[in-house]
């Protein structure tokens, strides 16, 4: 497998307190990782040391391969980030913040003002190319750093806590942006503090705390391993007695609580088919079921079982 961001041990010191330690994580090529952990567990500094914006104190970090103390030039030439929320000059334009940038990164006058247009398409922001920054809210801010990230065609993405300080509306469209980006082959590590974010969002969860990596698999697989899932029922009118004994008795059912008379919450260690088989024996027993569904979020549930033992 091509190891697209890998690194081994890696270590960064603070006066003698580790804020990162001992690090080891590979990510393969064309995925989307989410970096998830507490306040304070080393997803920044990770990432600051990705970007070479600070040096580790002990370990290694790579991206392609390259290491990124030995040749950080090579090494960032693949990555495009966006760290901390970022500033423009706001007397500029995006068109104009694009090719200073890209005439900063050595990019042909052509090449730049080509892939400009892109990645302005890429973040919706086409209508806005000649309108001054200064006028933009932080969203639009945002997406502009995103557009400025993927300049020159990088094979990776850094985004520490790209929906962090903007409005439901804000955020929707951004991570709307970020699962268009997957669909091209590109690598992304994002860091978040929305667990929902990270579930929506990315293929890969990788865990931090207190700057060790606690936990790093694939997202589908954490429903395996946080075992009963938790159910909500709906139906139209107050459920009876048998309708009720029905799902208490059904085998792998736990902790049924009555939330309201049409409503349900329980959980269910069952698989798809035989959630399915209970709904058909509620509808046998004539309930009328307005909803059945999975609620709350299995990543939640295996992050207060690692935060909270770690
Ligand atoms: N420049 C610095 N000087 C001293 N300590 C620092 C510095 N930067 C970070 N730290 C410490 O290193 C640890 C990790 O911080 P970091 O910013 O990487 O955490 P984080 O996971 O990004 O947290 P958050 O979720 O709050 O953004 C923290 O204890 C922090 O106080
Ligand atoms: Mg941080």
């Amino acid at each position: 497998m091509r190891e697209v961001i890998k690194t081994v041990g890696l270590t960064k010191m603070y006066n003698g307190f580790p804020a990162l330690d001992e690090l080891t994580l590979t990510i393969g090529p064309d995925v989307c990782v989410g970096f998830i952990g507490p306040n304070g567990a080393g997803k920044t500094t990770t990432i600051k040391i990705l970007t070479s914006l600070i040096r580790s104190t002990a370990g290694k970090a790579y991206v392609e391969g390259f290491d990124i103390r030995e040749s950080p030039k090579a090494a960032l030439m693949n990555v495009g980030s966006v760290v901390e929320t970022p500033e423009f000059y706001p007397y500029l334009t995006p068109i104009e913040t694009l090719d200073y940038l890209g005439r900063l990164r050595g990019m042909g006058e052509e090449y730049v003002r080509d892939r400009s247009k892109r990645v302005l398409e890429q973040v919706h922001m086409e209508e806005w190319a000649t309108t001054r920054i200064g006028k933009f809210s932080k969203g639009m801010k945002q997406r502009l750093g995103i557009a400025q990230a993927l300049l020159h065609e990088p094979t990776v993405l850094i985004l520490d806590e790209p929906t962090s300080g903007l409005d439901p509306r804000g955020m929707i469209e951004v991570r709307e942006i970020i699962k268009d980006l997957k669909k091209e082959k590109r690598t992304i590590f994002m860091s978040s503090h929305l667990l929902y974010e990270a579930q929506e969002v990315c293929d890969w969860v990788a865990m931090v705390d207190k700057g060790r990596l606690i936990f790093f698999d694939k997202v589908e697989n954490i429903s395996k391993l946080t075992g009963a899932k938790k159910l909500e029922i709906r139906l139209v009118e107050p459920i009876t007695e048998e309708q009720l004994d029905t799902i208490k008795n059904f085998e792998g059912v736990a902790e049924v609580s009555l939330v309201h008379p049409e409503i349900v919450n329980l959980r269910f260690g069952g698989n798809d088919q035989d959630r399915a088989k209970m709904l058909a024996e509620m509808i046998a027993k004539g309930a009328m079921v307005v909803s059945f569904q999975s609620v709350g979020m299995e990543l939640e549930d295996l992050y207060m079982d690692m935060i909270g033992s770690s």
